[in-house]
């Protein structure tokens, strides 16, 4: 299905740009702009944001791992 019909993005570009950057990073937070990097485009009219989103929203690998979240307040606090 096309979600960007600007850069001709599919769900399939989505999914596969998420895992690969989920793989290559795991404390890596996931935006929009950064899936259009990785696919080499950039966004046009915005029209697809909301599409994109839920998208995006529907891959499990989009969240931070849970093991890796917080690790900012943690260190902020001492706790390690
Ligand atoms: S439809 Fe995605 S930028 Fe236009």
């Amino acid at each position: 299905m096309i979600v960007c019909h600007c850069q001709h993005i599919t769900d399939r570009d989505i999914h596969a740009a998420i895992d690969w950057m989920r793989a290559s990073d795991p404390g890596v937070v996931i935006t929009p702009g950064r899936i259009y990097r990785a696919l080499g485009k950039q966004a046009e009219c915005g029209g697809c944001v909301k599409l994109f989103v839920q998208e995006m929203r529907s891959n499990d690998n989009l969240a931070v791992p849970v093991e890796l979240r917080a690790l900012r307040a943690q260190s902020a606090s001492g706790k390690s």
